[in-house]
């Protein structure tokens, strides 16, 4: 048996409690302990006259029971006159039943000012108003409980009722967000719709039903949401008879009616009437969070691919219902190109820090520079389409509620240096669906090729809160595993401070949600600021490894694995500490000002040295240029001496193919009789020389002008550029060979 709820030392006050429905109730609070503020007016039920027999009539019925109660004549619209009352008589508020009403039923055509305006006095400003007085009390005492008494007639409307109805909902409103405010101070706000037998039903009402419904079937739902033990806040009941519902919102999957850059018709609205208004698998919202939060993946996806909406979901299974994954798991989504030029890979490497401050980034940031690189973990930035454009929502079998998810954790890896530049195919699949209680986990594997070559692998984690707890299995093997960090000093750190634009800056690079540079899109999402994307941190951090640990050489990056943990906000100073075991380097980025960890449980993987070197001499052996060098090399050895007297400089040469770097050789005419090998400089290279495999056999056979190359962009030289006239000689005395 469950113990008896008990209202002793609680301090109750019940407005219009003089008759029908607040009387039962402050009876049944009194018979349990409460000490009772019975409050009521006395006027008739159309709001007319005052008396304080009402009132007293049920205290003395109360006390006559041995409870404790006293009466107040005033209106609610007094409020703090009648909480004044409760603190007088018990020295503290603990409950307030807002109940007291009355009714002017008017057709609408026929409701006079005086109507419409007494009904919002007393049912919403007196409801307000005792409210009000009650509440600092109740925050004090960290304590409180209200109820709010809307109507059937105000949900569903009522003929005859237009005044009514709107104070009625009114009194809802007030009550969502007096829930949202009490609730850290354990003030819980209930709104009841009831029905129940009374002199404001008679009229309505045969007599035999006004008898079953008793005030009494009402009452336990009032008690049971004042008591302390009750959790539920923000409620909506309905209640009568001894039955007792509750109520929520739903909201249809609805439709995008707007395509990026075009006016928003009439037209579309209607075209897409029927989808706009189709229930199946609708959402049953609880926030105004959750509400908007749907609208920015709304403008996510408008902004990414422009196209009308369908509605992804309308026949996928709904969520409840969802007790297998099977339709979901090895679900492929569309396949979809990624293309971009130098100007992404800078872009994106500018927005996660990568400065001019720092000479060994010019390579992520300056297209001339002679070694220059895409960074590794652009990779994200080219699978990612398939998340931002919407894919997730298009899953068979799984219903997910876009404002419900978060990044949780992402792997990248590489199988070689990403191209400066290019156009990656790539394909997400659903790897597997994970039930973590308190979510779902998506494992989403995306593969980017060029051509058929597989260039990188993603795995991005998706949580998608809310939506577990259905009993699907918690591991798999298709998880790459996060790493804890080893349990000792780090082996070093580096600190980046992020500029306020940063989120600004790296939302260029693809993700164009809303919550990174909108304050009030950030505010909905509960945060004070737009915060810094997480993807943002991870290049940061990233970057410090490279840079750490691999002199920023990208052919030693092989993979990352990260969780995020806390959202960070643009200006903050990120810190990367890092453990260096073996060719694994683990990290954890923290934010400087809190020392908060960001990202926890990372590693970067690199490629151990010896296998850089050793892939460098096969990579020239397709090349043109190849044969080239090595005849030079060949007839240096005749003329050599001779052409170090009027050269005096060392070559290096960049060769690109498909325009990554395919092959470095060093022209040495600086020293003894000159030297050709492949590889950059031993020593320092007083230039350097960067063009394709086909350009250079253009100006070495003589059809293209090496400084025409260097005006159009398609030479670059670094160093001393005017030693370069030098080396034309050179080459195009091997032409005429
Ligand atoms: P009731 O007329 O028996 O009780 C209302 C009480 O409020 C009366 O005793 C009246 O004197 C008092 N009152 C009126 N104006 C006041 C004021 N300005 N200050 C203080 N007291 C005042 O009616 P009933 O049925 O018990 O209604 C209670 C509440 O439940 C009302 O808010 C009503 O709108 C609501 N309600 C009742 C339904 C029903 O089926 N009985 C249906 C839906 C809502």
């Amino acid at each position: 048996m469950n113990s008896p709820l008990r209202f002793d030392g609680r301090v109750v006050l019940v407005t219009g409690a003089g008759g029908g429905l607040g009387r039962a109730y402050a009876l049944a609070f009194a018979e349990r302990g409460a000490l009772v503020v019975v409050n009521d007016l006395g006027g008739d039920f159309k709001g007319v006259g005052k008396g304080s027999a009402a009132a007293d009539k049920v205290v003395e019925e109360i006390r006559r029971k041995g409870g404790k109660a006293v009466a107040n004549y005033d209106s609610v619209e007094a409020g703090e006159k009648v909480v004044k009352t409760a603190l007088d008589a018990f020295g503290r508020i603990d409950i307030v039943v807002n109940n007291a009403g009355i009714l002017r039923d008017r057709s609408f055509a026929r409701i006079s000012d005086e109507d419409w305006d007494i009904i919002h006095r007393v049912h919403l400003r007196g409801s307000f108003q005792v409210t009000r007085a009650a509440w600092d009390h109740m925050k004090k005492q960290k304590f409180g409980r209200i109820i709010m008494t809307s109507s059937a007639s105000g949900i569903y409307g009522n003929f005859g009722q237009a005044n009514y109805s709107a104070a009625k909902l009114g009194l809802l409103g007030l009550a969502n967000t007096l829930a949202i405010e009490g609730k850290k101070n354990n003030i819980h706000c209930n709104t009841i719709a009831p029905t129940a037998g009374s002199r404001m039903t008679q009229t309505v009402m045969p007599n035999d039903v006004l008898e079953a419904l008793k005030p009494d079937y009402v009452a336990p739902l009032v008690l049971w949401l004042c008591h302390e033990s009750c959790e539920e806040n923000g409620g909506l009941f309905e209640v009568g008879a001894g039955w007792i519902g509750k109520l929520r919102w739903e909201r249809s999957l609805g439709a995008i009616v707007r395509q990026k850059n075009q006016p928003m018709t009439p037209e579309a609205v209607k075209a897409n009437w029927e989808k706009i208004c189709d229930f199946e698998n609708a959402n049953k919202l609880r926030t105004i969070q959750e509400s908007t939060g749907s609208l920015m993946e709304v403008l996510n996806k408008i902004n990414s691919d422009g196209g009308v909406s369908t509605n992804h979901t309308s026949h996928a299974a709904s969520s409840t219902a969802t007790s297998g994954f099977d339709g979901a798991i090895g679900h492929k989504l569309p396949q979809f190109s990624s293309a971009y030029t130098e100007l992404e890979a800078i872009m994106y490497a500018l927005g996660v820090g990568a400065s001019v401050k720092e000479p060994k980034d010019m390579k992520f940031i300056y297209e001339g520079d002679s070694d220059f690189s895409c960074l590794p973990t652009f990779g994200v930035i080219i699978a990612q389409k398939s998340i931002m454009g919407g894919g997730l929502a298009e899953i068979p079998g799984l219903s997910i509620n876009l404002a419900k998810i978060l990044h949780g954790e992402q792997y990248l890896e590489l199988y070689k240096p990403l191209p400066r530049a290019g156009k990656l195919n790539c394909e997400a699949v659903v790897a597997d669906i994970l039930d973590k209680g308190s979510g779902l986990v998506i494992l989403m594997d995306v593969y980017s090729y060029s051509g058929k070559e597989l260039i990188c692998y993603n795995q991005f984690s998706i949580f998608v809160v809310g939506s577990g707890g259905i009993g699907g299995k918690r591991k798999s093997d298709k998880v790459k595993e996060a790493v804890a960090v080893p349990n000792r000093r780090p082996d070093a750190v580096l600190t980046d401070t992020t500029s306020l634009n940063q989120a600004a800056l790296y939302r260029l690079s693809g993700d164009w949600n809303p919550l990174h540079i909108d304050p009030n899109f950030a505010s909905l999402g509960g945060f004070n600021r737009p915060i810094l994307h997480g993807l943002c941190t991870f290049g940061f951090s990233a970057r410090h490894v490279l840079q750490r640990f691999a002199d920023n050489d990208v052919s030693r990056f092989k993979a990352i694995k990260v969780r995020f943990a806390k959202p960070v906000y643009p200006g903050q100073t990120l810190q990367t500490e890092m453990w260096k075991e073996g060719n694994r380097i683990h990290f954890q980025t923290k934010t400087q000002e809190t020392g908060d960890i960001v990202i926890s449980n990372a590693y970067v993987d690199l490629v151990p040295t010896s296998d850089v070197l050793a892939k460098t001499p096969s990579q020239g052996e397709d090349l043109q240029s190849t044969l080239v060098f090595e005849e030079i090399g060949r007839r240096l050895k005749d003329v050599g001496h001779e052409v170090v007297k009027k050269v005096k400089a060392v070559f290096e040469w960049h060769i690109t193919k498909g325009g990554d770097t395919a092959a470095k050789w060093t022209i040495d005419l600086k020293n003894a009789t000159g030297e050709v090998y492949q590889g950059p400089a031993k020593g320092s290279a007083d230039v350097t020389i960067t063009l394709s495999d086909e350009d250079f056999m253009d100006v070495v056979l003589g059809k293209l002008d090496p400084q025409k190359a260097f005006f159009s962009g398609r030479l670059k030289a670094r160093g001393n550029i005017m030693l370069s006239q030098k080396l034309q000689m050179i080459l195009k005395d091997y032409a005429k060979l």
